[in-house]
């Protein structure tokens, strides 16, 4: 499904390349989790996937077709759903009306419903009246889970998270893991964890590590 075809990647000069000549497949249907060192180019490369960023030699490809020949404005509205810790949420909104305006923005098949915006939440353990609070009286892993949930209402087939457990603690864990997987097997898309933890990549359908340049299979 989706494809990074011989990706290189370097911030400044080529001879300080994150990662060259990267040839992996991701199915929809399936967790991948990306581990490796802190400063190893994780962030990076879920960058590229997601249509964030360009890299610097090959292409990511979707079903065939390279996410630049898609238009990456038009692949990150329409195809790709982002966990990042950051720069996730509409602050001056509730989550329920983040995820009512996602859900339009994107013109996703449950627009509208707001039961069913509601339901997503309840499964990450938003409560009722958490889900009506502005966003920003809520803890970061609770802004976090909204923004998983966010996924869950969206049509994007690829999911791309960064650190998504990071701020939570392991019963948490265990619990937005379960989600993700069934966002892969019951949703059918293909999910992209990027974790430093050993549980949460064990958690995964399989899990690479990114360690001096390469991208090797783990499980
Ligand atoms: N905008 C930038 N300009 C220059 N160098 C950068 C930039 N962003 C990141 N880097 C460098 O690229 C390397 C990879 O960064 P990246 O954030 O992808 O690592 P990471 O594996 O996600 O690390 P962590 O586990 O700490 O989040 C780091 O050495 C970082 O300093
Ligand atoms: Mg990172």
């Amino acid at each position: 499904m989706l494809k990074a075809n011989d990706i290189g990647y370097w911030y400044d000069r080529q001879e300080n390349s994150l990662f060259e000549h990267v040839n992996l497949e991701f199915e929809s249907g399936t967790s991948y989790a990306i581990v490796g060192q802190s400063g190893s180019g994780k962030t990076t490369f879920l960058s590229l996937l997601a249509g964030l960023d360009k890299p610097r030699a090959g292409q990511i490809e979707l079903n065939g077709e390279p996410i630049n020949k898609i238009g990456l404005t038009n692949y990150r509205r329409s195809h790709v759903a982002i966990v990042f810790q950051s720069y996730n949420l509409f602050n001056y909104m509730s989550p329920l009306n983040n995820l009512m305006t996602a859900m339009a923005i994107t013109k996703s098949s449950h627009q509208g419903d707001k039961e069913y915006a509601a339901d997503m939440l309840r499964k990450l353990g938003i409560t009722d009246e958490q889900m009506k609070k502005n966003v920003q009286k809520l803890s970061g892993g609770q802004q976090q889970r909204v923004a998983i949930a966010r996924t869950m209402c969206c049509d994007a087939k690829v999911v791309v998270a960064d650190e998504p457990t990071g701020n939570l603690d392991e019963e948490n864990t265990k619990d937005v893991i379960e989600q993700f997987q069934k966002i892969a097997h019951e949703q059918k898309k293909c999910v992209i964890i990027v974790t430093h933890e050993p549980d949460v990549a064990a958690m995964c359908d399989h899990s690479y590590r990114l360690a001096k340049h390469e991208f090797s299979l783990e499980k």
